[in-house]
Formats: structure tokens, C-alpha cells, sequence
């Protein structure tokens, strides 16, 4: 193993094996469906990680396909254990594939959802590029970062604009979608809590765990401290800060 390969494998230490690999939470997925109209019958879960809203989305469409994608295939095999495990197996599917082309026919999509993951491919340029898939009176549902305050302090906005420069307020969102030729249907922004509970109190037990497994490995240390500064900076700017939730369909 080559060190960027040993690197990344100690990163997935720590971002992999979460009950979920970004924040969010059973009950805003739920809220978020609440705001899709109709009832969908096919559901594209894109950037699924390990599955948390694939299980919600399964649970909550009794009637409805799901197919579940991720780059990484460990993200799809922890997906495909969650849902055999919960016998939903008949109706959902993990693959691994790119969310810029995902594995399904164009208009077939009643919905497509994109939990903490758009980022990837970028709001206006992924939405343009699903639009094909959906299927008449499709929606597309998604997560993103956004700014909560217009001025930032210093430290929290140039940790952001290294991280993530497309960052903005909710307008700026709204823009990126509007430019993707779509409208929003609704919007909400997730609270402190859906960063702590199942993120970043879970990922703090991963970091003490490498650390107390590796003590004298500088690659694990940086991985550590890399994940030990993302968290300080949501504990001291999670009023600056967080994801929002947003549900949107094309404009015709
Ligand atoms: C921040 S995680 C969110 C995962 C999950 N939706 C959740 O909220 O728990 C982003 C996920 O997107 C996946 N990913 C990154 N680029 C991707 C791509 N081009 N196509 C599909 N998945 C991708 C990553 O492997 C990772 O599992």
C-alpha cells in the first residue's frame, strides 16, 4: 500500500464507518420527503455512504424501487447489509457507480435524492445533468452547506472558502438552482444537532480509537487532527453554518 493509499484507508477509519458520512438525520430526511409531491414509485438515492437515508426512503415509499449509489464500495456494501438486514432487500438496490452518470435510464426517475453528496459534481452542473433522468413531474431532493450569517468571522469563512469556494447563504443556493433551469418547492435548514449526533459524536470515539491504535504514527496523527479541527470549527461556528435541505423540480 502506497501512502496516499494508507491514508485515505486511515481516513475511512475515522469518515467510514459512521451511522452516517455526513450530517443529517432519520427524522430531517423524513421532513425533506414530506416536501416531495405526489407519491414516487422510483427513487435514485446518489452519494448513498453507508445508507441512512436509503433505509428512511425505503421504509417511508413502501410502494417505491430504490436504486443506492456510491463511488466507494465500501459505502455500498455497508448500504446492501443495512438493507438486507432490515428486509427491504426486494426493493432496493446498492451499486457502485458516479452520481455524474448514474446507472438508470433517462425519465425514469420520479425522484432523486442527494444527501450531503452534490457537492461533488456541484449544485447547477449535477441538477442540469439529472434533469434527463426524471421522469415527468420528477423531483430532485438535496443537501448542501450554506452560509446562516452574511459575515462570517474570518476563521470560519477562509477554512470554508479552502474547503468548499462554491459555499454561499441560501440565495446563493437558489441561484445555482434557478440556473440549472429548476424551481424550489421547499427548503430548510438542519439544525446543530443533526452535525453532532450521529457525525461528529461518533467520529470523536474513531479519532480516540486511532489514536490509541496507532500512538506514534505521524499519517494517523494527520488524519486525526485533520478531523479534530473540523469538528472544533462546528463547535465554535455552528451559528455561522450549516447544511440546507432543498426540493426542487425542473422549471417545465
Ligand atoms: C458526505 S458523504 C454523504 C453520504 C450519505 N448520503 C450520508 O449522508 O450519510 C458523500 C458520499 O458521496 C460519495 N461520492 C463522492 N463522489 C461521488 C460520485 N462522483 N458518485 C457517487 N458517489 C460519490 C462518497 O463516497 C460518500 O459516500
Amino acid at each position: 500500500m502506497d501512502q496516499t493509499d494508507r491514508s485515505f484507508a486511515l481516513f475511512l477509519e475515522v469518515y467510514g464507518t459512521l451511522p452516517r458520512a455526513g450530517p443529517g438525520g432519520d427524522e430531517y430526511t423524513r421532513r425533506a420527503l414530506g416536501l416531495v409531491p405526489g407519491a414516487p414509485k422510483t427513487v435514485l438515492d446518489l452519494g448513498c455512504g453507508p445508507g441512512a437515508q436509503t433505509m428512511v426512503l425505503a421504509s417511508a415509499l413502501p410502494g417505491a424501487r430504490v436504486v443506492a449509489v456510491d463511488l466507494l464500495e465500501s459505502m455500498v456494501v455497508e448500504t446492501e447489509r443495512r438493507v438486507a438486514d432490515a428486509g427491504l432487500g426486494d426493493r432496493v438496490e446498492a451499486v457502485v457507480g458516479d452520481m455524474a452518470a448514474p446507472p438508470v435510464e433517462p425519465g425514469t426517475q420520479d425522484l432523486i435524492w442527494c444527501e450531503g453528496a452534490i457537492y461533488n459534481v456541484g449544485v447547477t452542473e449535477a441538477l442540469a445533468g439529472w434533469r434527463a433522468l426524471l421522469a415527468p413531474g420528477g423531483t430532485v431532493a438535496f443537501s448542501e452547506p450554506v452560509w446562516l450569517v452574511d459575515s462570517p468571522p474570518d476563521e470560519v469563512r477562509e477554512w470554508w472558502t479552502a474547503e468548499y469556494p462554491p459555499m454561499s447563504g441560501r440565495a446563493g443556493v437558489e441561484a445555482r438552482i434557478a440556473a440549472a433551469g429548476y424551481r424550489t418547492v421547499g427548503s430548510f435548514v438542519l439544525p446543530a444537532a443533526a452535525w453532532w449526533d450521529e457525525y461528529y459524536a461518533p467520529m470523536r470515539d474513531r479519532i480516540t480509537d486511532l489514536r490509541d491504535r496507532l500512538p506514534d504514527d505521524p499519517t494517523a496523527a494527520e488524519v486525526a487532527d485533520g478531523a479534530e479541527a473540523e469538528i472544533g470549527m462546528f463547535g465554535r461556528y455552528s451559528d455561522c453554518y450549516s447544511y440546507g435541505f432543498f426540493v426542487v423540480q425542473p422549471r417545465d
